[in-house]
């Protein structure tokens, strides 16, 4: 798999103020911008090249991305080699292109504005709002059932009843042969489907693994009642045509688009992290004592 998209146009209203001025995919965990935790994710799935669909106020992560020659200088100068070689990493990381939503007309018209430079060959989707901790990594897992049963692969995960409504859901063919742990193919799917609808509790996860043949159903999936092409629409176009199957991803995923879930990763990375896991667990520690605290 050579392309990953990674549609990142979104205006992230949920964090302002803190998104009024800067992209919220260079919020950090810890001092990572969420997005670099996706495109890491990608190299590690062995996909080299990144589609970046971008819109206005976004140039951060252009630049977060590009060579930054002043700085490299100014840390060569003061013999700060480690910083360097962290910020030469990110350069180095992958090849980029960016290619502009223009309206902000959905999911599935974030995946159809990137069907020139994807061209005619099998791509991965990345959803950078959810950061994905797996070996191997969560991108990886869907390019080897990918590999083995040659159609599309999305990623999902079993999630607690009263939040099924914030995900598009798989009904998966339980008629259907077996084809290994987790791993279902897909008779139907819903977005958002109001609890009582839900045909299951596996929600899609932000990774899929597409062929090429999504970008002419999403040209042909109507727009939902907000105005919307959903991509989930659009697989559901293209399950008339071909088989998809859902894996569920083995790994810890964090739901950064929500605030909950933002402080949550924070923690979580902090922790994993051995220069902040000691000083940072005695503080955790001191919060949950149960005097101090006024609550
Ligand atoms: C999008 C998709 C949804 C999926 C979710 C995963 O929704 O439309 O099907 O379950 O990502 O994060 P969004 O979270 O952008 O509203």
């Amino acid at each position: 798999m050579r392309k990953a998209v990674f549609p990142a146009a979104g205006l992230g209203t949920r964090f302002l103020p803190a998104t009024k001025a800067q992209p919220k995919e260079m919020l950090p965990l810890v001092d990572k911008p969420i997005i670099q935790y996706g495109v890491e994710e990608a190299t590690a799935s062995g996909v080299p090249n990144i589609i970046l669909v971008t819109g206005r106020g976004k140039n951060a992560i252009e630049d977060h991305f590009d060579v930054a020659v002043e700085l490299e200088t100014f840390l060569e100068a003061r013999g700060k080699l480690d910083q360097l070689a962290e910020i030469r990493k990110i350069s180095d990381m992958v090849n980029f292109a960016y290619v502009r939503q223009g309206e902000p007309l959905g999911l599935g018209h974030a995946v159809l504005v990137t069907r020139d430079l994807v061209g005619d060959e099998p791509f991965a989707v990345i959803l950078a709002d959810d950061v994905i901790d797996a070996n191997p990594p969560a991108t990886r897992q869907l390019i080897d059932v990918f590999d083995r049963l040659n159609g599309p692969v999305l990623a999902v995960e079993r999630v607690p009843r009263e939040t099924i409504s914030s995900y598009g859901v798989i009904a998966p063919d339980l008629a259907a042969e077996p084809l290994g742990d987790g791993v279902y193919r897909v008779r139907d799917l819903v977005e958002k489907p109001p609890v009582e609808e839900a045909p299951s509790d596996l929600a899609i996860i932000g990774r899929y693994v597409l062929t090429p043949d999504i970008f002419p159903a999403l040209a042909a999936t109507k727009r939902d009642r907000t105005g919307e092409i959903q991509l989930t629409n659009g697989l559901r176009e293209l399950l008339k045509t071909r088989p998809i199957y859902a894996c569920e991803v083995k790994g810890v995923r964090h739901d950064t688009g929500n605030k909950l879930g933002f402080l949550k990763a924070v923690v979580y990375f902090a922790l994993k992290r051995p220069d902040l896991a000691g000083p940072f667990t005695d503080y955790l520690t001191a919060l949950g004592l149960p005097a101090p605290i006024a609550r």
